[in-house]
């Protein structure tokens, strides 16, 4: 089990990894209708980019 990024939704840093591979997500708009990240407090957003900056290079 990885680290969770987003406490409000529970959600890890590697289901938001492999979802962003997956449906090839661009924006943390995006991350947050696949995975709920994002949509509770939004204090996890900075967090949530920089996952989107690292994957998509
Ligand atoms: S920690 Fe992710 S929305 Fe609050």
């Amino acid at each position: 089990m990885s680290e969770t990024i987003c406490h409000c939704m529970g959600v890890s840093r590697d289901e938001i990894v492999s979802t962003i591979k997956e449906k090839h997500l661009k924006t943390v708009a995006q991350v947050g209708e696949e995975t709920d990240a994002g949509t509770g407090c939004g204090g996890c957003q900075p967090e949530i980019q920089a996952i989107l900056d690292e994957v998509n290079g």
